[in-house]
């Protein structure tokens, strides 16, 4: 390992940047391959898991609540959900905005901002305090949710290029048809371990029309977020999301012409990436679903995106210090940061 030539022709460099892609930034060359390391002890190391290898509570429960795979401390979460049958109650997290990433299947949404139904690849926004259930149209469904405590905005770096807002953004729509309903369960996610829960006369979700212009809750599919290339030897991704607070980034990491990424080391963000499918492979993620960490501070270098047969990914920044809960630790392997293969030396 210690023998492996980076790509041919590259400088053997090492960066280290502030504030993500945007900050100061320092370069050294080395004369040996830095993301190399022999083993590892402790939390803060580089992981990678297969989702698919996890079973969500709420797949076989529907009363259960989307399972957390990774928390931190600023608030940031990731859960992945994967219900078969719809919720039977309404939730609203009073504490974060969600981004529901959908992994596979399609998942209709009802919110008390309108309904929209959303299929592989797309993102769905549903900002704090907005009230919503889902369930899959067929029998399956697997999303990865983002929890943000600071208010999420799409913010590509110009109004158009990387996003075709009129074309691609669509929003929650109003389904006047749907009955008043019965007694609902109103679920209130706090960060109490113990949920609140109001019992209320009707269906929060039925409403009548929607009076004002704006609707809070959007999807935007992948698969639409143009990928921003340098070439001919590559730069940063361009993220076309992000917190208010600039502690979360998301970005569209899916493949793009241009040189492989820089050995370097992040000094202020966690970096998770979800490699979604093929048909290429992105170094040694191959298989739909596979969730990469890269914690800040850890060298790093990654693999190519630049895969002529094409892949989807997207990427995660944040400055939040990321740490696997148990039940994604147990699905997880150590991660070597070349090509981001589980690492040949593999313990948990
Ligand atoms: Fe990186």
């Amino acid at each position: 390992m210690s023998a492996k030539p980076q790509d041919a022709g590259a400088p053997p460099v090492q960066l280290w940047s502030r504030d993500g892609f945007q900050g100061a930034l320092s370069v050294v060359t080395r004369q040996t391959y830095a993301p190399d390391y022999l083993s590892v002890q402790g939390p803060h190391a580089p992981r990678r898991a297969v989702l698919e290898r996890l079973t969500p509570d709420d797949q076989d429960d529907p009363e259960a609540l989307p399972t957390t795979v990774a928390t931190s401390r600023l608030g940031v979460k990731l859960h992945v959900s994967g219900r078969r049958t719809p919720m039977p109650y309404v939730v609203r997290n009073v504490e974060a905005d969600e981004i529901h990433f959908i992994q596979s299947g399609t998942v209709k949404f009802e919110t008390d901002v309108g309904c929209l139904t959303a299929t592989e690849g797309d993102f769905v926004c549903i900002p704090r305090s907005i009230a919503y259930r889902y369930a899959p149209t067929g029998d399956a469904m697997r999303s990865v949710i983002v929890e943000s405590p600071s208010v999420l905005k799409l913010a590509p770096p110009a109004p158009s290029g990387l996003l075709n807002v009129a074309r691609d953004l669509k929003h929650a729509e109003v389904d006047a048809t749907m009955p008043a309903g019965g007694p609902t369960r109103l679920v209130l996610k706090t960060l109490d371990p113990e949920n609140t829960v109001f019992m209320l006369p009707h269906d929060p979700l039925a409403l009548g029309v929607h009076l004002s212009e704006s609707v809070p809750v959007w999807k935007l599919n992948l698969a639409n977020i143009q990928v921003h290339a340098y070439l001919p030897e590559g730069g940063p991704p361009s993220q076309f999301l992000q917190s208010g607070t600039g502690d979360l980034l998301m970005f569209n990491l899916s493949a793009r012409p241009g040189g492989r990424p820089p050995v370097h080391i992040n000094a202020d963000f966690d970096e998770l990436i979800c490699y979604v499918r093929g048909p290429g492979a992105w170094g040694g993620c191959t298989e739909p679903g596979t969730l990469t960490c890269v914690p800040k501070g850890v060298i790093h270098h990654g693999p190519s995106e630049d895969v002529p047969e094409g892949y989807q990914a997207w990427l995660l920044e944040t400055r939040a210090t990321m740490r696997w809960t148990p039940k994604a630790l147990a699905v997880a392997e150590l991660m070597e940061t070349g090509q981001y293969m589980p690492h040949p030396g593999a313990g948990k």
